[in-house]
């Protein structure tokens, strides 16, 4: 790229439960990365209640963006543009990092830049590792979204699969809640998983059709949730570490296989994990082992760049900006707002 001049970006996230705002540089030079996590909040009701995210966020949101351009020693005048996330997420939630970066877009003259959230977890790994470069398979795994993406080139995205029904992350938080082991669940089965059998108990690896790369993790879900119930109604005692094991290798060996399956038939040997659930250590392990063994490149960001933060969406935004892509203030919030859908 032809650039004499450094480009700061400050970015705000606000999709769920992580109020966050970031200054990046030049798309993969973090200045800061301020998170105000709710998680202790919505533990006291099992999951995220939409209402408290929003009204959290409102409180939090200027502190925590007054805090990232202090910790970057930077003032709004030398900002290039403001990036945000637009979509998918809680409407509520969103809206307010929308109507926060509107706001200062307009009030900063800077231009506004609208960001996908999977778009911001899958170029973490650009943060992560900048040498790091498109073609590759990417496979997205959150609490929202279980996704296995074909990056061809920076901001191009083919969805070869995704989950039909729940998204990983949240079968691992339905689990965890069933053991009683709390909210959120991800990294509670992950500590519990190490100190069980991942064979004690077979539970069912959903494939779907051969060719597919879709998933399916509610069958698997509910698999476990029978096995609890039954062990509960015979009176007999479950071995929670057992469980969560044998929960997690169902689930990861479905992930790790369709995602080298996705990477053979696109015929590239790079492969990027992105989301909450790429923080998880067996996950992690057992996709080194088997890029190792087939000599394949893998990028794995550090667990804070996996899971919500803003770092990642101002590097989303960065080749955003180079391409000239700027949003007006008519920029609405998209729930639902497709991968790839500009
Ligand atoms: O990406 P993220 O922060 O938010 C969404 O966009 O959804 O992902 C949160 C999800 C939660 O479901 C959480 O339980 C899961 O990531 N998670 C994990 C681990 N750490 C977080 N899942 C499995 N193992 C972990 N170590
Ligand atoms: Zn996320």
């Amino acid at each position: 790229m032809n650039q004499t001049k450094d480009i700061l970006i400050l970015a705000i996230e606000s999709s769920c439960d992580e109020t966050a705002a970031a200054v990046v540089k030049n798309g993969t030079d973090v200045l800061s990365n301020v998170i105000s996590s709710q998680i202790a909040l919505h533990t006291l009701y099992g999951g995220v209640v939409p209402e408290i995210a929003s009204r959290k966020h409102i409180e939090n949101i200027d502190g925590v963006i007054q805090e990232a351009l202090k910790e970057a020693a930077v003032k709004y005048n030398d900002i290039d543009a403001i990036a945000v996330t637009y979509g998918p997420g809680l409407v509520g939630a969103l809206l307010v990092g929308l109507a926060e970066a509107k706001a200062l877009a307009f009030a900063t003259g800077k231009p506004l830049i609208g960001v996908h959230h999977i778009e911001g977890h899958i170029c973490a790994n650009y943060i992560q590792n900048p040498s790091f470069a498109p073609p590759y398979v990417a496979l997205v795994v959150s609490g929202g979204h279980t996704h296995i993406v074909y990056v061809s080139d920076y901001g191009v995205y083919e969805i070869l699969g995704k989950t039909r029904d729940d998204a990983v992350g949240e079968a691992y938080d339905k689990v965890a809640r069933a053991i009683g082991m709390g909210y959120p669940g991800g990294p509670k089965i992950d500590a519990a998983a190490k100190r069980g059998n991942g064979d004690a108990i077979s539970f069912p690896r959903v494939f779907l059709e051969e060719d597919s790369y879709d998933f399916s993790f509610s069958g698997l879900k509910s698999a476990v949730l029978n096995y609890i119930n039954k062990a509960n109604m015979t009176g007999q005692s479950i071995v929670a570490e057992d469980v969560a094991a044998s929960f997690q290798a169902a689930a990861i060996e479905v992930l790790v296989e369709k995602t080298m399956r996705a990477a053979e038939q696109k015929n590239v040997q790079r492969i990027a994990l992105a989301g909450g659930v790429a923080c998880n250590s067996a996950l992690r392990q057992q996709m080194q082992k088997i890029c190792q063994r087939k000599g394949y490149l893998l990028s794995i960001p550090k667990p804070i760049l996996c899971t919500d933060n803003a770092a990642m969406i101002g590097c989303a935004a960065y080749y955003e900006y180079q391409k000239g892509v700027r949003h007006g203030l008519d920029l609405n919030a998209n729930p639902s707002l497709k991968l790839g859908e500009r």
